[in-house]
């Protein structure tokens, strides 16, 4: 279970400003100080049956939310918790805007919002693929809570480096990369629908860090996508490893969800009205100029330059 391995045990984390927190007065007068301790042995969110319990976004929003630990390495604070609704207990991240690393290219203390909104657009497409965000106050003030996703062990694998120089089948380039001592190797991606559809989501949010390790996918099948701090900002920056379908055509799922979000993201919409409180005016105008480009194009983005944005490492 990939929380084992990241949830660390000691309190020391890129949160800085939740850590003082912790150890002066937290707000609830320190019954929350458990921070970088997993008090539940990983068990916690699972009912008695053993199935962990999903949460609706009216359970994340108003649910008594404790923290256990603290997930390790982030850049952000990320602190695994649980939150117990009309007597069932779940498992979320909470990400406290508190704890939130201030980037030169974002307003500070905005990245919770574009969590949620981005979950705003996973939703309007219907593809789902982001888990349910809501924003809240937290034992470390307001932040976005989502719903915890336990990654299948057995996942597919859906990222590679391989020596070759074209992708075997099933699979689609990326670029090459630098791996050490002078070696290049191709990065691929698999050639999944899933990942397509959240390709063509993530050029609508523009989303400036899709790496690897934030696609989670579930044992019922589903993929997950997480992290959506760095995303909605007017200029360009979507930086991904999703570069596998550039140039090609968007698929007619694809072109006719896009129809239905420029509808949805219409002045007066109910979605564009809810986006207008979580990004700002110039934001929400790049956003429907993406959407209206992807749709004239009918293609999915290429990379601008001679090699494709890409996080680093991928994973
Ligand atoms: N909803 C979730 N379900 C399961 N695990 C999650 C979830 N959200 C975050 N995590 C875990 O916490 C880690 C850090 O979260 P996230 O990537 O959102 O934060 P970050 O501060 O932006 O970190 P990074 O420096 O990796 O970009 C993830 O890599 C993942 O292991
Ligand atoms: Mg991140």
């Amino acid at each position: 279970m990939p929380g084992e391995e990241t949830v660390a045990a000691g309190g020391a984390g890129p949160a800085d400003r939740v850590a003082d927190r912790r150890t002066g007065e937290s707000p609830d007068g320190g019954t929350n100080g458990s921070v970088g301790a997993r008090a539940d042995g990983g068990i916690a969110g699972r009912a008695a049956a053993g199935r962990p319990v999903r949460l609706s976004a009216d359970a994340l929003a108003r649910g008594e939310l404790t923290v256990r630990g603290q997930v390790r390495e982030a850049s952000n604070a990320v602190l695994y918790c649980t939150i117990t609704y009309e007597g069932a207990t779940g498992t979320c991240v909470y990400k406290p805007v508190a704890g939130e690393r201030p980037l030169w290219d974002f307003p500070d203390g905005t990245l919770a919002q574009r969590e949620v909104a981005a979950y705003e657009l996973s939703r309007a497409t219907g593809w789902d693929l982001i888990p349910t965000t809501v924003l809240r106050d937290g034992p470390y003030g307001r932040g976005m809570v989502q719903e915890w996703i336990e990654a299948a062990p057995e996942g597919a694998e859906l990222l590679a480096l391989v020596e070759e120089d074209e992708p075997g089948p099933g699979w689609k380039p990326v670029g090459f990369a630098e791996v050490g001592e002078g070696r290049t190797a191709l990065l691929v991606h698999a050639d999944d629908e899933r990942l397509r559809r959240l390709a063509v989501l993530d050029a609508v949010i523009n989303n400036g860090d899709r790496k690897g390790g934030h696609l989670l996918p579930a044992a019922d099948g589903r993929l997950y996508a997480i992290d959506h701090g760095v995303t909605f900002n007017a200029d360009d920056k979507l930086r991904t490893l999703l570069w596998g379908w550039a140039g090609e055509p968007l698929t007619e799922e694809a072109r006719a969800v896009l129809e239905r979000l420029a509808t949805a993201l219409a002045e007066g919409a109910s979605l564009a009205t809810r986006l207008a409180a979580l990004i700002t005016g110039a934001e929400l105008a790049a956003l429907r100029a993406r959407v209206t480009d992807l749709l004239s194009t009918g293609v999915h983005p290429r990379p601008g330059g001679d090699w494709p944005p890409i996080p680093w490492p991928p994973v």
